[in-house]
């Protein structure tokens, strides 16, 4: 059995936060905001809590899936802003939605949550356990970001994303992951129980330029394929520069790599999944395409997952 993506979905709070209502609250600009980020709009949630928007992309996926949501045998949540420590928000998201045949739990893994959960729901569709799992991102970062810290505040957005991944009999869907995680540098990014996200920008920034060409390499490695192969590359939206160089060290051009940043800001472990359903919606997708996801994030967590696109 392979873990195929079999729908896609996201959600994007309409209220709008721009580089010049930010520049009204803290002392920063445009141009720093947009130069050193590449980040010119983020949304916010205002008056809806990441289990609505969750609830949204999960719908928007099982409806592209064509499945019911009894067809549903597990669902994995990835969030940094539970709505509340119990239940857990896949439990709430099974209520609302009735997947009543599912299991249900959250993973803790930051910004590359979207990468540890696939992988993890993939491997029960490997083993024959489940037939279909959800997994959704869903991140309120509004909630745990002070708005005095010109350092962070620019930086984040809310917004969801989800995935169905279906196991089946033909080749393709994940090929390789690679998942690892560095405690040792975990001060770097880290927030206390009813606190905000604290950063050292800096090194994070040099964490990640190491991180993911480390993933992308040993992801590619696993499944004997070469960058020059793919068809396009998403990685975490925390920065354009950051893209940037891994766009510069690997030669990709533009149209290989899909960049949010610009519009929604850094949306935690749901960026990936809202950009690959944007890609899956524009019909850029193609079956066959080869499509590598590479994140990293609080932990310090990194990681990377190759698929072929089957649907
Ligand atoms: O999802 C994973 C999470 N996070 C990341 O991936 C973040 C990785 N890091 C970064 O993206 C960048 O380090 C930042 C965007 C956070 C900061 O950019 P930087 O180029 O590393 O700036 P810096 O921290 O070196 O700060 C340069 C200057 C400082 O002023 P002084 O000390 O040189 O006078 C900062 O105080 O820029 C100042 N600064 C700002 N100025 C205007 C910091 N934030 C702002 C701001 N507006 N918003």
């Amino acid at each position: 059995m392979n873990a195929h993506i079999t729908g896609t979905g996201r959600f994007i709070p309409p209220d709008i936060l721009t580089n010049q209502d930010l520049s009204r609250m803290v002392d920063t600009s445009d141009e720093w905001i947009a130069s050193r980020t590449g980040i010119r709009t983020r949304h916010i949630a205002r008056d809806m809590s990441a289990c609505d928007m969750g609830e949204a992309a999960a719908r928007a996926a099982l409806d592209t899936a064509g499945l019911s949501p009894a067809d549903i045998g597990l669902v994995v949540v990835s969030t940094t802003t539970p709505d509340r420590p119990l239940p857990s928000l896949a439990c709430d998201l099974q209520l609302r939605l009735g997947l009543e045949n599912a299991f249900c739990f959250d993973i803790g893994a930051a910004c590359s949550g979207f990468i540890y959960a696939l992988d993890i729901a993939a491997l029960y569709l490997r083993t024959g356990g489940v037939t279909h799992a959800l997994v959704v991102c869903a991140e309120k970062l509004s909630a745990i970001t002070d708005y005095t810290d010109r350092r962070t505040c620019v930086l984040f957005g809310d917004g969801a994303g989800a995935v169905v991944l279906s196991a089946a009999d033909k080749p393709g869907g994940l090929l390789a992951s690679y998942l690892a995680a560095r405690g040792d540098g975990g001060a770097a990014l880290h927030c206390a129980p009813g606190g905000c996200i604290q950063m050292e920008g800096q090194e994070v920034y040099k964490f990640a330029v190491r991180a993911m060409p480390e993933a992308i390499e040993k992801t590619l490695a696993k499944a004997g394929r070469n960058v020059t192969e793919l068809d396009f590359i998403i990685p975490h939206q925390a920065n354009i520069r950051i893209i940037q160089s891994v766009m510069h060290r690997y030669g990709l051009p533009p149209d290989k790599v899909a960049i949010t940043i610009d519009r929604y800001g850094n949306t935690s472990s749901a960026s990936i999944p809202i950009a690959l359903d944007e890609l899956a919606r524009e019909g850029r997708l193609r079956p066959g395409a080869l499509l590598l996801m590479t994140g990293f994030g609080a932990g310090l967590t990194y990681g990377a997952t190759l698929f072929e696109w089957s649907v």
